[in-house]
């Protein structure tokens, strides 16, 4: 029933959710002819991707990287006019080892006494080559999917050598920096998965594939200027609150709004589908596989500083250790900014015992372990920025989601499989470009493509 203070509109498809992949799906479905209309809970477009002024700096809180081999990405962003920029990376980076004992190096291997980096080396053979094996759009129909989905990635590890300290490394490739969960928490599948989403595991490992570049302005114009294109179409502070649907209509309601539709698309994170009431349910197999699936959590931090200050000392500010809190960091200093700034990340049970401590504590905890790479210097930015997307209700954690042990053998088949007349849509949910912005878009425009398709 439509209640009397409500607007209606009709559309041939409503769209829930204005990050990169809901405002993706809605620009291809209105190249196709078809009507949209885009409903965002926030009061900003863009999700996950979010640029804002802290303090007098521009500062990219969500994702901001882009890599050689997001092509979907890429090719958004030529079509949007968006321009990047290398990320700063001469000199040489630093490591740290359990005794804290600090290193310079070059290359994409850390400085590890001999037996662990042959450790390290045949450990990324081995991983490579599993993931050659790896369909990133169907990793449940590896031959040993289940298996690899029963062993955790900590335990996966174990197996295959005793050097702690070329576990710890490889581990925090795709723990600490990609999952943001502990090793422990996720399976060795869930781990090539990942790996397989980048391409292989060495891209992962090489931060610079990984994290190439950035756009001039913030990756954050991609939604703006998806949305600034569509308009009218886009309706933000419009949280979904009830979905109704037949086999073939679709009526989204928000507070103020009543959205009648032929098609749906869901674009949110996984871990939210269940936020939004659905008349009748969603069927037993999706109400249950959403429960197995989570939000990895990570800490952003922004350090600006006077000038790159690190640079003068030789250093790319590429930093990494298992052993440090920060376990990676990087100069992050905008497009032609005289002002330096370093990012690194706190991931996991790190971040839970941050948040534990007062804005204060965690501050000083955080810059005490930059300046273990960076040196004395990096205690005293101008402007400090912790990202905190684990209490934005519209997301709830960071990066992005990933299954429990067994989940994704057992349900990733039917993660983007439709219901009735709703579809499913998110970074989260894709093979190629898995947590990232070229996933989002990869997705946004095959739900779109399928809805063309089933609209003739
Ligand atoms: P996203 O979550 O962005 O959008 C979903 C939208 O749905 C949100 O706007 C939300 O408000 C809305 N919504 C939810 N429920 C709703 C409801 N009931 N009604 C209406 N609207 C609703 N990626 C990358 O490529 N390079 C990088 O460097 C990084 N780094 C990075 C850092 C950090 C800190 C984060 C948090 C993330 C990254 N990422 C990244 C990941 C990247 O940002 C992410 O994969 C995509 O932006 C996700 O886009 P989606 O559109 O799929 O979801």
């Amino acid at each position: 029933m439509n209640q009397p203070n409500r607007e209606v509109i009709t559309r041939d498809v409503v769209i829930i959710g204005a990050g990169a992949s809901g405002l993706t799906a809605a620009t291809e479905l209105k190249k196709a002819g078809l009507t949209v209309a885009v409903l965002e809970a926030r009061d900003r477009v863009g999700g996950r991707l979010w640029t804002n002024d802290i303090d007098g700096a521009m500062l990219e809180i969500g994702g901001q990287w882009v890599s050689p081999d997001q092509d979907a990405l890429k090719e958004t962003l030529a079509e949007l006019g968006l321009k990047t920029y290398p990320r700063y990376r001469d000199g040489e980076n630093v490591y740290i080892n359990a005794a804290g004992d600090l290193s310079r190096f070059e290359g994409e291997i850390f400085p590890v006494p001999p037996k662990t980096e042959h450790e390290i080396v045949s450990l990324i053979e081995k991983l490579d080559s599993l993931v050659a094996e790896i369909d990133p759009d169907r990793p449940w129909a590896h031959p040993r999917a289940k298996e690899l989905d029963e062993v955790s990635f900590s335990r996966w590890l174990e197996t295959q050598t005793e050097d702690q300290e070329a576990r710890d490394n490889i581990g925090m490739f795709i723990a600490g920096a990609m999952l943001t969960k502990p090793a422990h928490a996720f399976s060795a599948l869930q781990a090539l998965l990942m790996a397989a989403s980048a391409g292989s595991f060495s891209n992962l490992v090489d931060a610079d594939f990984i994290l190439d570049e950035r756009v001039i302005g913030g990756l954050q114009q991609v939604p703006l200027l998806l949305a600034e294109h569509l308009g009218d179409d886009v309706h933000l502070g419009q949280a979904v609150r009830t979905l109704r649907w037949t086999e073939n209509s679709v009526t989204a309601l928000t507070d103020e709004l009543e959205v009648n539709a032929r098609f749906a698309i869901l674009a949110v994170p996984p871990i939210l589908i269940s936020h939004v009431e659905y008349e009748p349910p969603l069927p037993r197999r999706q109400q249950q596989l959403h429960q197995h699936l989570s939000m990895g959590l990570v800490i952003k931090v922004h350090a600006v500083y006077e000038t790159p200050f690190w640079r003068d000392n030789g250093l790319s500010g590429t930093a990494f250790s298992p052993y440090e809190l920060v376990h990676e960091a990087y100069d992050n200093t905008n497009h032609i900014d005289p002002r330096g700034t370093l990012v690194g990340f706190v991931a996991d049970e790190e971040a839970d015992a941050m948040f534990r401590l007062s804005a204060e504590e965690r501050k000083l905890r955080i810059l005490t372990s930059l300046s273990h790479y960076y040196g004395e210097q990096a205690l005293n930015p101008v402007v400090y920025y912790e990202s905190d997307w684990g209490s934005e209700e519209w997301t709830r954690g960071a990066y992005a989601a990933s299954f429990d042990m067994g989940g994704l053998a057992r349900y990733g088949s039917d993660l983007r499989a439709p219901v009735g007349p709703i579809s499913f849509s998110c970074s989260d949910m894709a093979g190629k470009g898995y947590q990232h912005v070229d996933g989002a878009i990869r997705v946004g425009r095959e739900t779109a493509a399928a809805i063309v398709e089933a609209a003739r």
